[in-house]
């Protein structure tokens, strides 16, 4: 179903004035793409769905999952995480603590390979771990560290290239269980992390459209990746400014790989291979 700008409009409008969302800033192309995806989905037109956001609250809760795109993986994208073990993490490890940011979490993926990673290098004691998303939901998820085995085999083999490889160096390889760190249940086709995982990070709910610190603290470490596609230039630059006042003077920042500095901001960080370094 196509739909038209006045459309996209009249949703966005609609999330303004009944939910605590704002996607002005939103690509608008990826913002219009998933909403006709709803409104296909949900059998709605433009005025059937402004009316279910405004009078029933978990469909909008719902379809704001559907517009933000929760997906994400344990090591997405194994050779950052290489990258992260053998180029970023090490500028850190001298220091009493490393705060770690994860912008954008999603389920936890990201902020458990991060913590298994740091327990590999024995860093795990003295990093802090904050990580925020939009979605409540998504963060009940990431507390629980439960997620489903069979559908995430990917996981096992990103993990294996990652924790147990040294693509530098082949002879240093080291056979870490899987289960160190997962407590693995075929029967239920369930994967829990361990509880000294779990009880590490602290989550929060944060939107990144309105800017806040709300974990009281600079990082030295600031992932935020797969988020900054979803936004327009001008909420890109935005964040990449707050991103650089939440760092400590040399700190990093990391985005996805399909993500990159366009635009004034750019001149404020240094780029390191997969990382930005603060000016
Ligand atoms: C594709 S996931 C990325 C997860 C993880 N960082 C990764 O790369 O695998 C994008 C996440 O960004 C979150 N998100 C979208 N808009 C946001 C906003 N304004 N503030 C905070 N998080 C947002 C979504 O809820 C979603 O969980």
């Amino acid at each position: 179903m196509l739909i038209t700008a006045d459309d996209v409009q009249k949703v966005i409008l609609a999330y303004k004035r009944y939910s605590n969302y704002h996607f002005d800033d939103y690509s608008e192309k990826s913002f219009t793409r998933r909403v006709e995806k709803i409104l296909i989905d949900y059998k709605l037109d433009i005025d059937g769905f402004v009316l279910k956001i405004k009078n029933d609250k978990d469909f909008m809760e719902q379809s704001v999952k559907d517009i933000t795109v929760n997906t994400t993986e344990l090591f997405r994208d194994p050779k950052i995480w290489q990258s992260i073990k053998y180029r970023v993490l090490p500028r850190y490890e001298e220091q009493e603590n490393i705060n770690i940011w994860h912008a954008g979490c999603s389920t936890g993926q990201e902020v458990y390979s991060m913590m298994i990673l740091l327990h590999e290098m024995n860093l795990l004691d003295k990093a802090n771990i904050y990580a925020s998303d939009l979605n409540n939901d998504v963060l009940e998820v990431a507390k629980k560290g439960e997620y489903k085995y069979r559908f995430n085999m990917d996981y096992l083999e990103n993990y294996n290239q990652v924790i147990k490889i040294n693509p530098y160096n082949f002879d240093e390889y080291k056979d870490v269980p899987f289960d160190k760190y997962f407590d693995v249940d075929k029967t239920k086709d369930l994967m829990k992390a361990k509880n000294f995982l779990k009880q590490k990070p602290l989550f929060r709910r944060q939107d990144l459209v309105k800017q806040e610190n709300v974990f009281y603290t600079k990082f030295d470490l600031i992932l935020c990746r797969n988020v900054l596609i979803y936004f327009n230039y001008e909420l890109q630059n935005r964040t990449l400014d707050f991103f650089h006042s939440m760092l400590f003077n040399k700190g990093s920042l990391i985005l996805g790989v399909h993500e990159s500095m366009l635009g004034p901001v750019a001149a404020k960080y240094i780029k390191k291979g997969v990382y930005y370094l603060k000016k």
